[in-house]
């Protein structure tokens, strides 16, 4: 059976797309050998050192080794990608339904910047830099909270509507000539995409479509519309990038989840779908079985009558720092921020349809207890190689052939990573 699936879907050795060839190879090629147009970069030492380590991987995947020890553990390459693919583009915050409520608030830290969203009365999202306006205190420490009325700062009360305007600030009558009027937290960019907020630190970014675009529709399954029903916050001792990668193959899931794999076979992988903002692809469920859940079974209803016989979960990487599997009976995501080279917090969330909730029978447990148990897995086998890439001897080989998703994942960075990198680095 499991020959005729894999047939069937189309599993496939790696080849670059055209899109993949203009993102990734060319610019590549560019970086790699022209020799006539980067005298600047060949200054670089920082530049120069990247191409060294990057140039293995970048090859195809049969000679590709993957990605070298000093992208898991170096200091300087750490601060260089948190600062290019995190500091200086959009990422991920996560489904716009955990902060859709008015008083919703949520803070995390990306490059180092402490950052606060919000949703007003009005059901509006905003997104600040978290440092009062007075002398600068962080106002608000909890990753998420709900209730606000207002954010007032801790250390001398100045006071801030949710939509970040100043509403009140205690004693400053007293200094001629201070309005609270037009006084307002540093904004960031915030955007919805296909249900879910991105954000970022520039004050004027390039239009979040453009960077997402040919990223696959999610409205079959009316992302949009979903509400989340589980929140779970993982701490992981391991650089975000194997996160990335372990997501992008099922090569360790016979033996790492074997709840899953009887539910769904680690060889039923499909046709890798790639772009410049994103990889992943399909995997198929065994016979006999409806959703991925610790019975595999579900009697809830699709979340669109089209997906009533889809036996197909797909599952995206959409870059930086998103994971959506989409399911016939709910939407799983995982959002990634980067703390340090070794460590990466994880937020998942447990998405249906408020049709589905509102059936009196309605319980997630099934597919909320399936992937905690997956993902704690997961963590477990990139703590263990994080701790591999503190040996001087890692050096990984050979990517096995079903691992094009981590390849593609990996050029990907590279190539970004390079190209942010030349940005910079030339006048
Ligand atoms: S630092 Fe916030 S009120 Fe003074
Ligand atoms: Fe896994």
């Amino acid at each position: 059976m499991h020959h005729e699936t894999e047939k069937e879907l189309g599993v496939r050795a790696y080849r670059p797309t055209s899109l993949h060839t203009e993102s990734a190879d060319t610019t590549m090629a560019n970086h790699l050998t022209n020799s006539d147009h980067h005298t600047e970069l060949r200054r670089s030492p920082q530049l120069d050192r990247l191409k060294d380590l990057a140039v293995d991987t970048l090859e195809e995947i049969e000679q590709a080794r993957p990605l070298a020890r000093e992208f898991y553990v170096d200091d300087e390459v750490y601060a260089l990608e948190s600062s290019l693919l995190f500091g200086s583009g959009w990422f991920a915050y996560g489904p716009k339904a955990a902060l859709s409520k008015p008083g919703d608030a949520a803070t995390l830290d990306i490059d180092g910047e402490p950052l606060l969203l919000t949703c007003d009365e009005a059901g509006i999202q905003h997104a600040f830099f978290n440092t009062c306006r007075h002398r600068g205190s962080c106002l608000i420490d909890e990753p998420s909270t709900s209730g606000l009325k207002r954010l007032r700062c801790p250390y001398h009360a100045w006071t801030y509507r949710l939509d970040g305007s100043l509403e009140h600030a205690p004693h400053m009558s007293e200094h001629p000539g201070f309005e609270v009027d037009g006084v307002h937290l540093t904004r960031c960019a915030i955007e919805e995409w296909q249900g879910f907020l991105w954000v970022s630190l520039q004050s004027n970014p390039d239009p979040l479509d453009v960077m997402l675009r040919e990223t696959p529709s999610f409205s079959r399954y009316r992302t949009s519309e979903l509400v989340v029903v589980e929140q779970t916050r993982y701490e992981v001792d391991a650089n975000w990038k194997l996160l990335c990668q372990n997501y992008s193959e099922c090569y360790h899931c016979a033996l790492a989840h074997p709840e899953l794999n009887r539910i769904s076979h680690f060889k039923s992988g499909g046709t890798q779908d790639s772009g410049p903002s994103f990889v992943g692809g399909p995997m198929r469920l065994n016979p006999g079985f409806d959703t991925m859940s610790l019975s595999g079974r579900s009697s809830r209803a699709s979340l669109a009558p089209e997906l009533d016989d889809d036996d197909l979960v797909w599952y995206y990487v959409i870059y930086p720092n998103l994971f959506v599997s989409l399911h016939r009976d709910y939407v799983l995501s995982h959002t990634l921020v980067p703390r340090s080279p070794t460590h990466t917090e994880v937020t998942c969330h447990w998405l249906f349809h408020p049709e589905q909730v509102a059936d009196p029978k309605f319980d997630p447990s099934d597919a909320i207890e399936f992937w905690d148990l997956t993902n704690r897995q997961d963590w477990e086998l990139c703590e263990r190689t994080q701790r591999g890439a503190r040996s001087r001897a890692f050096a990984p080989l050979r990517y096995q052939p079903s691992e094009t998703c981590v390849h593609e994942f990996d050029r990907w960075y590279l190539g970004r990573l390079l190209e942010a990198s030349e940005d910079r680095t030339t006048p």
